[in-house]
């Protein structure tokens, strides 16, 4: 590490401001702002002596005689200082920052890139809204009040912890501050402790970068994750550290739907404790991914539940393998459905006759027999195309008629999951095994 980060109360200590120029100007207000004392000394007004008693000193006179002698009169008397845009006579470099007062967050290069630590600062702009300079606030008095109580550590560390997965930053956002403020205090007093919660999250198709920002941020604040078997490490590794993970997908043995009432129990039983519970699914928690059962099995237990959409491997694979599933002049419908369950196949003929394109999911395991049926139904010479692993670095990407596409598939050693899509969108365009999509990247 060059630098040893430290944020300085400066409070009443005398700082000097070498310069007359706009940094010197700039430099001296953000000085006054923490609450120094600041002397600005003109560069023609600069003589050795002059920084005598001063606890931090910016020169900003950009002239290297005055840069010079002040370095060396800082250094002889110990003092802090910066010469603006001369690294080797900088005993201290400032941060790029974000505020958000109380919060501040400082961000360094070590001085090797200011454009990437402007870049990455205006990133975390965006993603700490206003609402966290109060929320850093409102938790400090809480903090103080439970340490007055004289509350234990781990008692404090769950309320922080309640506090973070509440609805508070919301109100805050939506500038609610009573009510922000009374759930907090709620919180703090105990009386909201009860109250866990269920996300119901779409974790999209399997690039980590397809994640909405509102899935991000829930499964980094939960207290537990309970995730799908594909859901990707990398996925999973946005979760926060605190966070614990349980896989509950299938597992050798088990009845699907028993697995699938022992997960609702489970989150049902994680929300009664109090936990902030999100459960991570593949895609679109609500497209052939039984989220419906779970919202049910939740709502009659009284458990607060909210969901948040994902992008579904229905839409996400097509596009990825650079297939508009509507297409101006070529598609105006899509239908998407699967090749598992009761009645799958008298309905995917139904369908490939009625909509312009169809999209199968859980297709690859009786691929042959799904292409045999929709080609019966609408000939086998058209279009088809089956993306496995979409999104993810191993994506491939093959495409045939209804005829060929089960054999292609299976001499590409097309990997699940994958996704076929049948329709003249297949045929129009240029599919390169995910090509658009890596060109993306
Ligand atoms: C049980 S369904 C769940 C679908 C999920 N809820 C969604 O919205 O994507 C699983 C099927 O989704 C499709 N699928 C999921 N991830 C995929 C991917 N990365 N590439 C291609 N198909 C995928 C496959 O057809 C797989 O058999």
């Amino acid at each position: 590490m060059r630098y040893y980060p430290v944020f300085i109360d400066l409070a009443g200590q005398l700082c000097i401001v070498l310069g007359d120029g706009k940094f010197a100007v700039e430099k001296a207000a953000a000085l006054g702002e923490a609450g120094a004392n600041v002397r600005v000394i003109a560069s023609c007004d600069y003589r050795p002596g002059a920084l005598a008693g001063a606890r931090l000193v910016i020169d900003a006179s950009e002239d290297e005689d005055i840069n010079r002698l002040s370095w060396q009169e800082a250094e002889a008397a110990g003092i802090l200082i910066n010469v603006v845009d001369r690294p080797a006579q900088c005993r201290f470099i400032a941060p790029a920052i974000v505020r958000r007062d109380p919060l501040l967050v400082a961000i360094s290069t070590s001085g090797e890139s200011p454009f990437l630590a402007s870049m990455l600062r205006a990133r975390i702009e965006r993603w700490l809204g206003h609402e966290w300079g109060p929320f850093v606030g409102l938790v400090g008095d809480i903090r103080r009040r439970l340490r007055e109580q004289g509350v234990p550590i781990a008692a404090q560390t769950r309320v922080y912890r309640r506090l973070l997965n509440s609805n508070v930053r919301s109100l805050l956002r939506a500038r609610h501050s009573a009510d922000a403020n009374q759930l907090a205090n709620g919180i703090a007093a105990g009386r909201a402790c009860g109250a866990g919660r269920v996300a119901l999250v779409g974790a999209g198709p399997g690039d980590p970068e397809l994640m909405t920002v509102k899935a991000r941020e829930l499964i980094a604040d939960a207290d537990y994750v309970l995730h799908d078997a594909l859901i990707a490490p990398e996925t999973l590794a946005l979760c926060g550290p605190d966070t614990r993970l349980e896989n509950v997908g299938k597992r050798g043995g088990r009845h699907e739907s028993g697995r699938q009432a022992s997960i609702t129990a489970r989150l049902i039983e994680l929300a009664r404790e109090g936990h902030f519970v999100a459960r991570l699914k593949g895609g679109d928690p609500f497209v052939f991914g039984r989220g419906g059962e779970e919202l049910d099995g939740l709502q009659q237990a009284g458990i607060d539940v909210v969901v948040v959409p994902g992008i579904t491997s229905a839409f996400a694979a097509p596009a990825a393998a650079g297939i508009p599933v509507t297409k101006r002049g070529v598609a105006s419908s899509v239908a998407i459905t699967t090749a598992q369950g009761p009645g799958s196949l008298d309905r995917l003929a139904d369908l490939a006759r009625a909509a312009d394109t169809l999209v199968v999911l859980m297709a690859l395991g009786e691929l042959s027999e799904t292409a045999a049926v929709i080609g019966r139904a609408v000939g086998g010479s058209r279009a088809a195309a089956v993306v496995g692993n979409a999104t993810l670095p191993s994506q491939r990407t093959v495409t045939g008629t209804l005829d060929s596409i089960a054999r292609l598939a299976a001499e590409a050693a097309i990997e699940a999951p994958a996704t076929l899509v049948v329709g003249d969108v297949v045929a129009v365009e240029r599919v390169l095994g995910g090509v658009p999509y890596a060109i993306a990247l």
